[in-house]
This record gives C-alpha cells, structure tokens and sequence, in this order.
C-alpha cells in the first residue's frame, strides 16, 4: 500500500498530493516554489489570505484546475515549527488521513520533506505518517447488514523524499506496524462477548504463534487444576464458557535469560459476579480484555520487528459470570503461589485472575513483569480517561517503562504504594490476603494486590480502565477501544531491559 520514491512530486498524477505546512514565515522552496509558480503564485495568495492555514490541524483542500498533473492539493497546518512534536505531528496527520479517506480516492501523494523540520528529521516524518495514517484510517467493521455505499479506500500512497530511501522506508514500515498491531488490539477489545471468548483469545494467539513462529502453550482447566491456579478457576466456576491461560514465548536470543515477562487481564465480560454491577455498569464490559489485547497487539508488533528481546506473555482468560456454583463474597480460595484470598467483592476478579498469571509468568522465568489490565473504576476517579495508572515495586523498570510510553504518545501516571497501603491488602482474619480492602484509594488496592504475586520481581502495573476505550473519536481513532499500551509493550521491547 505504501512506496517511496526518491524523485519529486511535481510531475505526478495521484488524486490528493498531502503537503504538511509549518507556521513559519512563509516561503514556498524547491518543489513546492514550482508548484506554486505554475499555479501563478495563488498557493502563496491562499495562504496570505488564511484559505490554506498553518495551524495546527487545519485542512484545506484545493483544487488545482489542471495546472499541474495531480488532481488537488491537500494542505494540513503543523502548527508553529519551534513548538514541533512528534505525538502532535500524528494528530494532524490523523486528520489529514480522515480528510483523504472521505474524499473518497484510490490514490494519494505525500510531500515527506514538508513534514521535517528542525525538530522532526526525515524517518520521524516517515514514522508518523504510517503511524498515524493507519491508526486514523481504523475502523470496526461491525455487523450491519451490507448497505448499498461502495467502499472506496485508498489503495495506493506513494510517499516523496529527497532523503535516502531505505531509512525511509524502514521507517514507514515501523509506524504501519505499530499501527496495525494497536488496530489488531482494538478489534479483539471492540468485538462483542459472545464472539470474543477465552477460546477465541486463545485461537487468535494461535494464530499469531503461527505468523511468527512463537512458541505457544494453551492451559486447559485440568491442567490450570493440576498446577493448583486456585484464582483464576474461582472466577471461571460461575461461567459455562471454559477458561484458558494463554502463554506466548519469543526467543530471539540463544538463552532464556534476560526475560522481560507480559501479563494482560483477559477477563471477556466483566458482570461483577455475585457482587453484581448494576444495570448500567454492565455496558460495556466487553473491554475488560483490553490488558489481554494490548499484550497480543505488542506480540503482533514484536513478531514483525523482531527485537533482540526475549518475552513471555501469559494471559489469563474467562469471563465473570453467574450461575449456582459460582464464586461468593466470604469465600476462600488458595493460588498458584500457595497465597490464599478471601474474597470480600467477586468484582475484584480481574487481581484474582491475574494473581496465577503473575506466578505463571515467574514459573516461565520472567526477570521482570508487567501487567495490564482494566482493573479499577478507582483509576478513572484519580486520573481521568486519558491517563493510565501505574504501580510499581521497582522505580528504575518504572522509568523504562513511562520512557517507552513517552515514545508511543500514551500517557502514563504513577500512583504511589505504601506499607500502609500493603496491610489493608494483607489484612484478613483467615486469609493472608484479601481481594477488596475498601473503597479509599482502591486503585492503589488492586494495583498492590498484584504487586503480592510479583514478589521480589521488578513489576510495573498499568492500570488502564479509563484508557482502553474512548466515548469520542479523535484524530487517530474513532470512538471504542484503543489498543492502548500495544505500542508502549513493544516500544519497552525494542529498547532492552539490560543496564
Ligand atoms: N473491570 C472492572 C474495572 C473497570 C471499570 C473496567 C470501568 C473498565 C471500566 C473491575 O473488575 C472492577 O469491577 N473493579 C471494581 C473493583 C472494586 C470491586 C474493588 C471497581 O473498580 O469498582
Ligand atoms: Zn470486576
Ligand atoms: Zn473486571
């Protein structure tokens, strides 16, 4: 879909040329100068009169009457070219990306070299426009019957520089990958429960295991029952569906060593249990696998990019439901790790859960853990809709991780776990913990509650309840899922954990 040529754009024949303008006093160069001179200086007119705006995010499509070969000019404003950046450069090429597919074209031209700046060098250019490009472009097919519209999208983009080509196009691949890997996660989030079971996640794990040779391992519940995953089977014993636990293996490096370890919360529809939520909080608890589908996103990611980095990722997957056998306040259950729960709210399910995975991924020798999961209300109250929640035992792997998700442009925020915090979780007369300590800072509770599982064990949690899936739609993404953290796990992947 996407190809690079070194030569100019001036003499081609796409439907749209994509020209990014930078608020800095106006001077059209090169090739843009001749394009500009054919059409009798009306480019430099337009802007001068504010029709083709430099701002950051504004479109304006013009028409070029013939003058020159391509059929119409598509400027998109960059903003002032001092205050450049990358995260805000993907936004206004999300919106030019929206602009072209409404339009309605088969082919599209872009101007790479309008995008660089000071601050932007040719490959971040190149990055951003598949990145962005594919994240805008994104849409869930959903299940209406076929309406009489034609589609029509975009088959061919051919990208323009005067840059060298293979640091371009290495750099095109690595924004259309992570595009791609973050649409893979929102469709897994966006797809209705009844179609997205554990036995679906495990089937679409599957198949990334064969794409790119991962090693893969499906737990059954008797063998969750022989390894004694107490957790994960209490919050399986109200549903019909069976539950999985999902392991993915890459081993780009000779030794098992070194393993930088995935934890996603699978749970595929999230009722609450016994403690059942009301009628309202039930909507939209198909999200409560997005942990699960970041974690097989980043995979997708990493299955293309291929880092010298080995990783386990380990999902634990069912949904909460109910029925005469399911899970009950008071009761106790014992985990993988010999660590027993009282349970005090079966709509804390999703820290159970990840309890056994936690100890899973350490019995496949992960050196450090990261979980993600939709796992509080309480992290929405503290952050908002736009921020992920993090809780660490290990400040240095903490700062790796934000580094990386500076990188993918998502927004992550550390709240604090103190000793104080640790008591409440351990504070049970017949349990040594216990799954819900009360509503103050319950984000904190289930974040530390996990963290009991990491032990010793360098461990982030990245609380995205609020983030893995958005009421509105943006420059890069409609309304729905996210595909939160995918970039951020395989960014963290790319750079290695080593000192
Ligand atoms: N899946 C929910 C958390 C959630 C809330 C995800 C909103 C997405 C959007 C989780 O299992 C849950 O129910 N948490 C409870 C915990 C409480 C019972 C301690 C919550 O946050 O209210
Ligand atoms: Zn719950
Ligand atoms: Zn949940």
């Amino acid at each position: 879909m996407f190809s690079v040529k070194k030569q100019s754009f001036y003499d081609q024949k796409e439907e749209v040329l994509l020209i990014g303008l930078y608020d800095r006093p106006l001077k059209f160069e090169g090739e843009l100068a001749k394009l500009d001179e054919a059409m009798d200086g009306q480019l430099t007119e337009l802007v001068k009169e504010g029709d083709i705006s430099a701002k950051l995010g504004e479109t304006a499509v013009i028409p070029v009457l013939g003058r020159i070969p391509v059929k119409r000019l598509l400027f998109i404003g960059l903003g002032k070219e001092k205050e450049a950046d990358f995260h805000e450069l993907k936004e206004a090429i999300g919106t030019a990306a929206q602009k072209m597919n409404k339009i309605k074209l088969s082919s599209a031209a872009v101007a790479l070299d309008s995008f660089v700046c000071e601050a932007i060098e040719y490959d971040e250019a190149a990055q951003a426009f598949t990145e962005a490009y594919g994240l805008a472009s994104y849409q869930f097919k959903g299940y209406k019957q076929p309406s009489n519209e034609p589609e029509q999208w975009i088959e061919q983009i051919t990208v323009y520089t005067e840059a060298d080509l293979e640091e371009v196009k290495a750099a095109l691949h690595v924004g259309y990958v992570l595009s791609q890997g973050t649409n893979s996660a929102r469709t897994l989030a966006n797809t209705p429960a009844n179609l997205m079971t554990a036995a679906d996640l495990a089937e679409h794990a599957k198949q990334l295991a064969d794409k790119y040779g991962f090693e893969i391992e499906i737990l059954e519940k008797e063998d969750m029952e022989k390894l004694g995953m107490g957790a994960l089977l209490a919050v399986n014993k109200g549903s019909v569906a069976p539950p999985k636990m999902i392991t993915l293996k890459y081993q780009p490096r000779e030794e098992w060593e070194d393993v930088l370890g995935f934890v996603g919360k699978g749970i595929t529809f999230d009722t609450g249990g016994y403690s059942l939520k009301p009628k309202d909080g039930l909507v939209g608890m198909k999200i409560d696998m997005g942990g699960a589908a970041a974690v097989l996103g980043a995979m997708e990611i990493i299955g293309e990019l291929k880092p010298d980095q080995n990783i386990v990722a380990v999902i634990p997957s069912t949904d909460n439901m109910i029925n005469g056998e399911a899970l009950k306040p008071d009761d106790v259950i014992t985990s993988m790790s010999g660590k027993t729960i009282e349970v005090l709210n079966t709509d804390a399910e999703g820290r159970l859960v990840l309890a056994d995975a936690m100890t899973y991924a350490k019995h496949h020798k992960a050196d450090y853990l990261i979980d993600v999961a939709t796992l509080t209300g309480g992290v929405i109250v503290a952050l908002g809709t736009d921020k992920t929640g993090a809780i660490t035992n290990n400040e240095k792997f903490l700062e790796k991780v934000v580094e990386a998700s500076k990188e993918a442009g998502e927004f992550v925020w550390q709240l604090p776990l103190t000793e104080k915090d640790k008591k409440r979780i351990r504070n049970s007369k017949i349990a040594d913990l216990n799954n819900s300590p009360g509503r103050e800072g319950h984000a904190i509770m289930g974040g530390g509650f996990i963290g009991e599982f990491a032990e010793e064990t360098p461990w982030v949690h990245l609380d995205i309840a609020g983030t893995a899936d958005t009421n509105k739609a943006g420059a890069l993404g409609p309304a729905g899922a996210t595909g939160v953290m995918a970039r951020t796990l395989a960014l963290l992947a790319m750079r290695t954990t080593e000192e």
